[in-house]
C-alpha cells in the first residue's frame, strides 16, 4: 500500500493545529484518502522550546528543513514569509513533492515562479489556507465556478481590521484606542502594520482575483489603502446613514476608458449600507461575496484566522493532492487563461 509522506515547514499556531489534528485524525484521513498518511517531519527554528503538549514523536522535530523537503510527497509550508519559505517549497516540488502553503505573501509576490515550479515538476500547488482562513473559497474559485463568468468578488478578508472596525461602530472609541484593545486581546499582532495598512488584504484579494479572473493580479497591482485614517467622526458619519465602514478586497472585471477589458483589484476601507449582506460580518469573521454571471450572487462566511480553522483548509488541500497521488494524477493546475490589462494600477 503506498504511504503518503507528508514534511510540515512550521510550528507555531497554525502548525501545531496541523500536526494535531495529522495524528489524531490519522484513521479517517486513511480511510477518505485511501492510503496511510505518515508525517515523516516537522521543520522548526529551534528545537529547545517544549512541544510535549503536541502528541507528537520528539524525534520528528528537525532544524533542517531543506533536507526534509527532499523526502516527502507532500510539503505543508506554514512558516510565512518570503524566504527561506520560497527556497524550500521550489526544491520540495523539484525533488517531486506537492505543497500545501498558507503563504499569501509569497503567493501574491512571486506567485508565477511557483507555479511554473508545479508545472515543470508535474506536482500540485494548493493554498486555500492563504485566503480567508478556514472558508472553501479558493477551490470554489478554481473549481465550481470555473464554467461561470465571475464579474466581481467583494471580500472582507482581514479579521484583525474588521475586528478593529467593528469595536470602532459598537464602541464610539478611536482608532488608537481600539487597535490597543485588539493587541491585548490578542487579535491584533504587536506590529499590526501588515494588517491596518491593508497588505495582508492586498495579498489575498491578489489572490482572490488570480483565481476569479483566470489572469495573473501581484500584490503590487492591488490599489491599497489601510484603516489608520478611519476616524470615530468617520464612523459615527456612515452610522448617521445607516451605513458601516469596512476594510474591503474589491476585485472586478472592468472596461477602461479606452475600452479595453480588463480587471481592477482595490483594497480600502468603504461604506456599506447595513442592509448588505457583508455588513453582518461582525468580530475578526471574514466572508466573501461572489457576484457571477450565470450564478447570480454567492456568499462566503466563516472564520478566517486562528490554528484550527487555517488547519482545516489546509488539511482539506492535503486529502485532495493525497487523493490525486493515490490515483496517480494531479489536479487541477493554476495556469493563467487570461491575460487580463491591470485598470488601476500603481495607486497605493
Ligand atoms: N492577520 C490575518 C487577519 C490572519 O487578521 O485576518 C491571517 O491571514
Amino acid at each position: 500500500e503506498k504511504r503518503i509522506r507528508v514534511a510540515l515547514l512550521g510550528c507555531g499556531v497554525v502548525g501545531s493545529a496541523v500536526a494535531r489534528m495529522l495524528i489524531e485524525s490519522a484513521d479517517d484521513l486513511r480511510s477518505r484518502i485511501g492510503a496511510p498518511v505518515e508525517l515523516v517531519g516537522i521543520a522548526v527554528r529551534r528545537l529547545a522550546k517544549d512541544r510535549t503538549d503536541l502528541p507528537v514523536p520528539a524525534d520528528l522535530f528537525t532544524t533542517d528543513a531543506a533536507e526534509l523537503v527532499t523526502r516527502a510527497d507532500i510539503v505543508v509550508e506554514v512558516i510565512g514569509g518570503i524566504e527561506p519559505a520560497r527556497s524550500l517549497l521550489l526544491s520540495a516540488m523539484k525533488h517531486g513533492a506537492s505543497v500545501v502553503t498558507a503563504n499569501k505573501a509569497l503567493l501574491a509576490e512571486d506567485g508565477p515562479t511557483l507555479y511554473a515550479a508545479a508545472d515543470a515538476a508535474g506536482v500540485d500547488l494548493y493554498f486555500e489556507a492563504a485566503v480567508a482562513g478556514a472558508i472553501p473559497i479558493l477551490r470554489p474559485m478554481r473549481e465550481s465556478l470555473a464554467g461561470d463568468d465571475v464579474r466581481k468578488v467583494l471580500g472582507i478578508v482581514n479579521g484583525t481590521t474588521n475586528f478593529v472596525l467593528d469595536k470602532m461602530d459598537t464602541t464610539g472609541a478611536g482608532f488608537e484606542e481600539t487597535v490597543a484593545q485588539a493587541q491585548a486581546l490578542g487579535y491584533a499582532e504587536a506590529d499590526p502594520t501588515a494588517d491596518v495598512e491593508g497588505f495582508d488584504a492586498a495579498a489575498k484579494a491578489a489572490l482572490l482575483a488570480s483565481l476569479a479572473f483566470h489572469t495573473r493580479v501581484t500584490g503590487a497591482d492591488v490599489f491599497r489603502e489601510g484603516i489608520s485614517d478611519v476616524t470615530a467622526a468617520d464612523i459615527a458619519a456612515a452610522k448617521a446613514m445607516d451605513c458601516v465602514v469596512k476594510l474591503l478586497a474589491i476585485c472586478e472585471r472592468t472596461t477602461g476608458a479606452d475600452g479595453i477589458e480588463g480587471v481592477s483589484v482595490r483594497v480600502h476601507p468603504a461604506m456599506i449600507p447595513r442592509t448588505h449582506p457583508l455588513a453582518s460580518v461582525r468580530d475578526a469573521y471574514n466572508a466573501v461575496f461572489v457576484e457571477a454571471r450565470a450564478a447570480g450572487q454567492l456568499m462566503f462566511y466563516g472564520r478566517g484566522a486562528g490554528g484550527d480553522p487555517t488547519a482545516s483548509a489546509v488539511l482539506g488541500d492535503l486529502v485532495a493532492i493525497a487523493r490525486h497521488q493515490v490515483a496517480g494524477g494531479r489536479g487541477p493546475g493554476e495556469s493563467a487563461y487570461a491575460d487580463l490589462p491591470i485598470l488601476d494600477v500603481g495607486q497605493s
